[in-house]
């Protein structure tokens, strides 16, 4: 275990894992069908924070879980993000020209194959995980994984969260309902990424799972708040995707709800009570303390 490491150290070296892993769990772009394959890869490899990776690692390590195994959930749940992201970014949705810095996946390619790039890349994370021998755990944890993240990205998380999102602009939400949209369409990914980091210690003690998943649940809300902000406040170039686009779009935000004041102050509140959860793990979880710290006060 490398508790007492700080994440400037240890983001690194995730960082060139996870690129490695992906670039090998992808088809290579000159493989048939090669537009397809482009636009998979195009979308997942050499940008993007890498956050919900960094949560698989910084998770299994603190609880004694080896690299090797902790690469393939890592790399499974950024494949699922990055899937997310490209329809997230379709004219059906969101309607965004820019993603990570460069054109979203349906202008560099066009829509059918920036939908069929999402969708092969969904199938890819899971298959991964069913069968990536470096997934040195039993076929019931496998059964497991492939579960959490099955239902985190279904009609109860993700998918659910989006298409509440989208019946949700231009209305007026209520605080509680606007909690439980981040929750499911931002929140469940993030939570699955703690908890495959998590069950890959097929020992792991349901009490620390129970706090994993109250951390992991604050942590997640407080990214989607931070988004929120970042949206409208921050430095574009520093983001990476189009400025004011939540406004433009009437869309329902932590923003545009409260203001900016109490905005942060509700995304800071996350950030206490995922550190109150933290304490209630009997193990010290610096990197999970500092992550917290990154998802609500990061500036991209
Ligand atoms: C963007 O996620 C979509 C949200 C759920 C807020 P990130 O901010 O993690 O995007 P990348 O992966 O760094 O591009
Ligand atoms: C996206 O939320 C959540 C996803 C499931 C992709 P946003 O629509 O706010 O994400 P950005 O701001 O486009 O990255
Ligand atoms: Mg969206
Ligand atoms: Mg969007
Ligand atoms: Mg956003």
């Amino acid at each position: 275990m490398r508790n007492t490491d700080s994440l400037q150290n240890r983001w690194p070296i995730w960082l060139e894992r996870l690129e490695d892993k992906l670039n090998r769990v992808l088809p290579g772009g000159e493989q048939s069908p090669e537009h397809l394959h482009q636009a998979m890869r195009y979308a997942v490899l050499g940008s993007g924070k890498r956050f919900r990776a960094a949560l698989v690692y910084a998770t299994g390590e603190s609880v004694g879980v080896d690299l090797n195994i902790l690469d393939v959930p890592a790399c499974a749940i950024e494949l699922v993000h990055a899937f997310s992201l490209i329809h997230d970014d379709l004219p059906a949705m969101d309607d965004d020209a820019v993603r990570r810095g460069k054109p979203s996946c349906h202008l560099a390619f066009d829509e059918a194959t920036a939908i069929l790039a999402g969708d092969a890349l969904q199938t890819l994370a899971f298959e991964s995980i069913a069968d990536d021998a470096y997934l040195d755990v039993s076929d019931a944890t496998r059964l497991k994984m492939i579960t959490i993240l099955a239902q985190a990205v279904g009609s109860q998380g993700m998918a659910g969260g989006q298409v509440i999102d989208l019946q949700s602009t231009n209305q007026a939400l209520s605080e509680s309902a606007l909690k439980a949209l981040h929750e499911m369409k931002t929140g469940a990914l993030i939570s699955a990424s703690v908890i495959l980091g998590a069950i890959a210690n097929e020992s792991i003690n349901p009490k620390l799972l129970d706090a994993l998943q109250r951390y992991a649940g604050a942590v997640g809300l407080g990214f989607q708040i931070a988004d929120d902000i970042l949206d409208e406040i921050s430095d574009p170039a520093l983001l990476g995707k189009s400025q004011g686009a939540d406004k433009r779009h009437g869309k329902s935000t932590y923003l545009s709800l409260l203001g900016e004041r109490t905005a942060r102050q509700a995304a800071e509140t996350q950030l206490t009570l995922a550190k109150q959860a933290l304490q209630a793990l009997p193990l010290e979880a610096p990197l999970l303390n500092e992550l917290a710290q990154f998802a609500i006060q990061r500036r991209y």
